[in-house]
Formats: C-alpha cells, structure tokens, sequence
C-alpha cells in the first residue's frame, strides 16, 4: 500500500474534513513520523508525528519529557506548531511548578459547583436560540445554535459584555481561516489582544463577579504574591475566550450532524435519555474539535523505537489516537452505547481540558433541548470544514427542522 500521507502542517489538507486515511497508514506503519518540513510548515522545521493511542497518552502523561514551554534551549515553544514567543507566559504553554500556580488562579470558575449555577442560564439561552430557528426552512445550524451557545457561555463566566461577542468571534473565525502559520491569523490576534487590554483596564477599576476580575486581581501563589502583568492576563484571555467559544460548538455541530447520519442511534437516545452522557462521550471522540498538539522534546529518549533529540518538535494527534483500533473495538463505528470510552479528546496529564465540565455540560444541554423541541432534524447541504489542522469543525451546517 502506497502512503496516503498529505502535508499536515498545511491546513488546506483538512479542508475536506480530517485526513484519516493518512493516520491510518500511519498508525500501521509509521507511528512515531518525521515529518520533513514543506514550503508552508512553521518556522521551517521538521517535527515528529504521534499517531497512536498508547505513545500519544504518553507524551500527555510525561511533561518533564515533553515540554508544553520552552525546552532544549530554544527561545520559544509552547502547543502549536510555530514556536510562539508566548511560551511560559500563559497557563497551556508552562510547565510546572508554574503551569500549576496559573491553574489554581482559574480553577475555581470551572468547578462544578459555579457550572451549577450557570446551568439554568444556559438551558434559558438554548430556548431562546431554539426558538428563533426558521420552520420548514433551511439555515445555518452554526450560526444560530452551535456557535452561539459556547459564545454566550464563555461571555457569562469571563464577564465580557453579550454586546461584544459576536465581533470577537467575527475575529476568531477570520484569523482562523486567513492563511499563515499561527492557528489565529496574527491581525486578529492583535485585534483580540486590544479588546483584552480594554476590558483587562475595565476590570482592574470595577471588579465583578467573574473570573477575569478575579484572575486581574488575583495573587500567584509562591511567586511572592505579585500580581499577573498585563501581558501575562492579555495573554489569558487569548486562551480563555476562543477555547470557550471555539471547540464546542464543533462538537455540538458535528455531534448533531452524526446523529442524523445515523438515526438508528438518535431514534434510541430520543427513547432512551439515560444515553446521553455515553453518548456526549462519544460525540467528543468522533468529532475531536482539538486535534493536535504541540510538545518540545527535553532530553534525547527514544519512543516507539525512534530516537528523539532534545529539541526537537513533537506532535500528538488526538483524533488520530481516538481511532485507533489498539484501544477501541471497531473505532470507525460511531456507538452512543460505547463503554468504556478513554477518549484523549480533553487529553490527559497537567493539562488536562480546564472546561471539559463546561464543553460537557453545554453538549448536555443542547441535546437535552434540541430533542424535547425539536421533532425532526435534516440534514440540507454537504458538511463544509473550516480549513484548519488545530481545529476541526463546521464551518456551515445546513438543516431543517420541524418542531412540535
Ligand atoms: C469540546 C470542547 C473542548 C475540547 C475538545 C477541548 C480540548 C482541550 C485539550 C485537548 C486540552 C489540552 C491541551 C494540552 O494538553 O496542551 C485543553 C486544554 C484547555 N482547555 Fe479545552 N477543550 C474544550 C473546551 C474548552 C472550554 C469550553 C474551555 C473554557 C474556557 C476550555 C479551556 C481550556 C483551557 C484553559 C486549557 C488549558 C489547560 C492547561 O493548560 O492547564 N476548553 N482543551
């Protein structure tokens, strides 16, 4: 069999969706790759590819081997490709001990305690996007429900005004589909960064009730108390909000858009609503809205026979991984009953999705809505991906429905 691989730093190879044949043939007969860099890879530079279950869970477990911060003496580094300046200036770009002293800061607006306090908000804001979709028509099930709900969320939890989210998001879309090799285009990256400085100032003069203010506000533990600088907190808040808005809504999106392809599986969660936390696990391992990160290799060690030197760029594939037939039984089959399912698509490790709970709870919540309203869903038009290799997910969804 001839190899089926495509250039996986270039996002144009997941314009049709995720190349999974390529992983496949990896998987089989290269699972630790070296990956030659082309005209377009960050920085020039070749990287190894993980592909299967077992190394990729590894590299999640072992960060003093696999660095989320600068390692092996260059000068910057952090989980994606191109090596970013921002390395150990931002929580999913450190090690620890300080990755653990920035997770503490945020930790408390993610516990199940503040989800539970949102939950009814957001069961309200769903009804209210459920109820403004056009009957009998068709319309972009993105835009007036997956993207919108993870939007309005993550605005709630950080304190960033309603008013302002669809203009934030307008940036975070465009930077992510404008060709270059930072996952958002850096003229939106700067755009967001002076809305983060504003509401940073905004924050720091009248605190709330949110999880900005407190982290504006907020002491580092073991760091002699001082304060986070401005750059560190602009820095958060580029993590923070397109994190919140932007992996969910593929999962809601994708999620919906695989239960219509196989209505033997929705016609049996619609009966039997006792699935729906097996099947969101599942929905998360299918759709895998993250699917790639980025560690720095910190001493010479070999993986999978293959000798990795110290700096040398490493990627892991968690969807990949999520279909990989050494850790699922039949994993090219879309099973709401699967059990158990260790999916790796939160990863694993230190750095384990902060708002996992969020993504889970607002994936809870949508279909728990979207069935009790909704009588009949389809599918109107052909998937359309966002041209991306970070992140997977519909652009557009085209559906109709009809309710009750
Ligand atoms: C389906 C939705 C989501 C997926 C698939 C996802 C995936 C991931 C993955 C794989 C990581 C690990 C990064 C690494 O190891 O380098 C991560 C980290 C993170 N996620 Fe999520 N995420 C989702 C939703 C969210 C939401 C709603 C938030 C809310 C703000 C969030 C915030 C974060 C943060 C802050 C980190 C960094 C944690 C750290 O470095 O300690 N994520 N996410």
């Amino acid at each position: 069999m001839t190899s089926p691989m495509v250039d996986l730093s270039d996002d144009a190879s997941f314009a049709g969706g995720f190349p999974h044949d390529a992983f496949a043939w990896l998987r089989d007969h290269d699972p630790v790759h070296w990956h030659e860099p082309t005209a377009v890879t960050p920085d020039g530079e070749g990287f190894w590819v993980v592909s299967r279950y077992a190394d990729v869970n590894t590299v999640f477990r072992s960060p003093d081997l696999f660095s989320s911060d600068k390692a092996g003496g260059r000068k910057a580094g952090g989980t994606t490709l191109k090596d970013e300046r921002a390395a150990g200036k931002v929580l999913n770009y450190t090690d620890d001990p300080h990755h653990r002293i920035l997770r503490n800061l945020v930790n408390k607006g993610f516990t199940n305690q503040a989800l539970a306090a949102l939950e009814q908000e957001l069961r309200r804001r769903a009804n209210l996007l459920i109820d403004a979709f056009p009957e009998n028509e068709t319309f972009d099930f993105v835009s007036h429900f997956s993207r919108e709900l993870p939007l309005q969320a993550i605005c709630i939890i950080l304190g960033v005004p309603q008013s302002d989210r669809t203009r934030l998001c307008d940036w975070i879309d465009k930077g992510l589909e404008a060709d270059g090799q930072n996952v958002i285009a850096m003229d939106y990256v700067k755009k967001i960064a002076a809305y983060a400085r504003g509401i940073i100032a905004e924050k720091r003069a009248h605190p709330a009730d949110d999880i900005l203010s407190k982290i504006v506000h907020a002491r580092l533990d073991d760091e002699d108390g001082r304060q986070l600088t401005d750059e560190e907190l602009i820095n958060f808040f580029i993590l923070l909000f397109p994190a919140g808005a932007e992996t969910t809504r593929s999962a809601i999106g994708g999620g919906l858009r695989t239960l219509i392809e196989h209505p033997d599986q929705l016609a049996r969660l619609r009966a039997e609503p006792d699935l729906l936390r097996p099947a969101i696990e599942e929905i998360a391992r299918w759709t895998t809205p993250s699917i790639y990160k980025r560690r720095t290799v910190t001493r010479n060690t070999e993986l999978c026979g293959k000798s990795l030197k110290e700096g040398d760029k490493l990627t892991i594939w968690e969807m990949s991984a999520n279909r990989d037939d050494r850790a699922f039984e039949n994993p090219d089959r879309f099973d709401i009953t699967r059990s158990p399912n260790p999916h790796l698509t939160y990863g694993k490790g230190a750095h384990i999705c902060l708002g996992a709970g969020l993504a889970r709870m607002e994936l809870r919540i949508s279909f728990e809505e979207l069935f009790r309203r909704v009588r009949h869903f389809e599918i109107a038009g052909p998937a359309d991906w966002m041209p991306n290799n970070r992140l997977l997910g519909l652009r557009w969804f085209p559906l109709k429905v009809a309710r009750d």
